[in-house]
C-alpha cells in the first residue's frame, strides 16, 4: 500500500466533502463528525460525482437520485446492490494521507 498526501488540504477538523485527486484517482473525502473518510468519487448508478453530495447518519448521499453509500465501508444502501471503493485515511502532522493499493495488492487480497 502507498500512502499519498492530499495536496493543498489543511485539516481544521470542519466537516467537508471534498473532491481530491491523488495517485490519478478521484476520491471523495469527507471530514464528518470528527473523522476524515475516502470513498471513490463517482456514484456506481450513474455517474454522478459524489462529492456534491451531503451526509446524514454515517451515509453519503449522491446529489442525483440519493442513494446512499455507508462513510466506512462503502456499502450502498439495502436495495441499491452496489458500494463506492474506500480508502484508508491517515491524519498525520503534515496533512491528510490516503493509502492505495497497488493492482498486485488488490489481486492478492481478492483471492485470499
Ligand atoms: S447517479 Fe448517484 S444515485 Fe443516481
Amino acid at each position: 500500500m502507498n500512502w499519498y498526501k492530499v495536496p493543498d488540504l489543511q485539516y481544521t477538523k470542519e466537516p467537508f466533502i471534498k473532491k481530491v485527486k491523488v495517485n490519478g484517482k478521484g476520491i471523495c473525502l469527507v471530514s464528518y463528525e470528527g473523522d476524515v473518510y475516502a470513498l471513490s468519487s463517482t456514484c456506481p448508478h450513474a455517474g454522478a460525482e459524489l462529492s456534491g453530495g451531503w451526509c446524514k447518519d454515517g451515509k453519503l448521499i449522491c446529489p442525483f437520485h440519493r442513494y446512499s453509500y455507508d462513510i466506512h465501508t462503502g456499502k450502498g444502501d439495502h436495495g441499491q446492490n452496489d458500494f463506492v471503493d474506500t480508502y484508508p485515511v491517515e491524519v498525520r502532522e503534515d496533512g491528510i494521507y490516503i493509502g492505495i493499493a497497488s493492482f498486485l495488492e488488490k489481486l492478492k487480497q481478492a483471492f485470499k
